[in-house]
């Protein structure tokens, strides 16, 4: 396992997702899933209080409640940060994200009383703002997290899914009234890379660019690190898998793609890792570096990602796939 930081924690480069934990995946399976990975170094692992809302039967709560209780059950503390988000819960059940809560001080600090309790924690390890909420002022959210923050009841403040001017725009007010800034960035990401002139197909995403990589690269160097998280790296499977390729959203239907495929079977063979592996190496060498947080259903999916921290791509290999397409 490799490892970085948040702020003054250590956590494991790679990421385990447990979105669908006690929901679609079954609890005996997510259990399995997540002591495979802490027995592997794994100490970072991501959860939102609104998985899995969209899946029939389920209420979007059930990721939350799931690692509570296996926290519980296996006597976790401090060495398994868990990050959770707030924000995307629809207020009406049954509707989608058009009702979702937002980011208004008084849901801030609701729904992160809720995240504690589900958890079972007093402070949470690290908490995102979900998605932008245009109908809030920034400051009013920032605030809440702020008070969150002072009290003890959240260490690392996160953004998600939030267009870079308002991570400058956060950097500048959080910087004004002297709260703590946020140091966990989260967002889609992998080695293909999409249009971006198209809305991405599923529902709240927001895609890194090369102006977000830039200014988290920026800000490190004048002395503000922040941690970059990939969701969706593994592109649902796409890379190794025809029927997720065929399924893959038409924004990845440019000539760019096959060009990056090329050169991924090159460094493929070159390594003797999988397509898979390489992606995954390739988003942890990244500068700046890359956090890769994966969803895997299968010990054997999650096997090849734990791998995949310890494959090193030569500097030849790395650019060569940056450059490619
Ligand atoms: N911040 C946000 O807005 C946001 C959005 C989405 C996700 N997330 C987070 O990111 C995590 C991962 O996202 P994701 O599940 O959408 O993306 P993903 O990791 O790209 O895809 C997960 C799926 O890919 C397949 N897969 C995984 N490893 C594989 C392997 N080695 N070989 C073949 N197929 C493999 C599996 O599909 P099967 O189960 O069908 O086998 C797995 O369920 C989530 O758990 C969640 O924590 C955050």
């Amino acid at each position: 396992m490799r490892y970085t930081a948040i702020g003054d924690r250590r956590v494991s480069a790679l990421c385990l997702g447990a979105m669908k934990f006690g929901s679609e995946t079954d609890d005996a399976t997510s259990a399995a899933l997540l002591d495979r990975f802490v027995e592997a170094g794994g100490t970072f692992v991501d959860t939102a209080d609104c998985y899995q809302f969209w899946v029939e039967g389920f209420e979007g709560h059930e990721s939350e409640t799931f690692l509570g209780r296996w926290r519980r059950e296996r006597g976790i503390t401090d060495e398994v940060v868990i990050a959770t988000k707030l924000g995307a819960q629809p207020t009406v059940p049954g509707t989608g994200l058009e009702t979702k809560e937002g980011l208004s001080a008084a849901t801030v600090a609701m729904a992160a009383e809720r995240s504690r309790e589900r958890l079972g924690v007093d402070r949470l390890d690290v908490l995102y703002a979900h998605q932008e909420d245009r109908a809030t002022p920034l400051p009013e959210t920032l605030g809440a997290f702020a008070k969150l923050v002072a009290e003890g009841h959240a260490e690392y403040v996160g953004l998600s899914n939030h267009r870079t001017w308002k991570l400058e725009r956060a950097r500048a007010v959080t910087e004004a009234n002297g709260w703590p800034r946020p140091r966990v960035l989260q967002y889609r990401y992998s080695y293909l890379q999409p249009r971006f002139d198209r809305p991405l197909q599923a529902g709240g995403h927001m895609h890194v660019t090369p102006e977000l990589l830039d200014f988290v690269r920026s800000e490190a160097a004048e002395g503000r690190p922040s941690t970059l998280v990939a969701y969706t790296p593994l592109l649902w499977g796409a890379y190794t898998r025809p029927e997720k390729a065929a399924a893959l959203d038409p924004v990845y239907d440019h000539p760019g793609t096959p060009a990056r495929l090329a050169v991924l079977d090159e460094v493929v063979r070159e390594t003797g890792a999988t397509r898979n592996q390489v992606v995954l190496a390739w988003l942890l060498d990244s500068d700046p570096a890359v956090v890769p947080l994966v969803g895997v259903s299968s010990l054997e999916q999650l096997d090849e990602a734990i791998e995949a921290t310890d494959l090193e791509l030569t500097r030849d290999q790395w650019t060569r796939l940056a450059e490619a397409g």
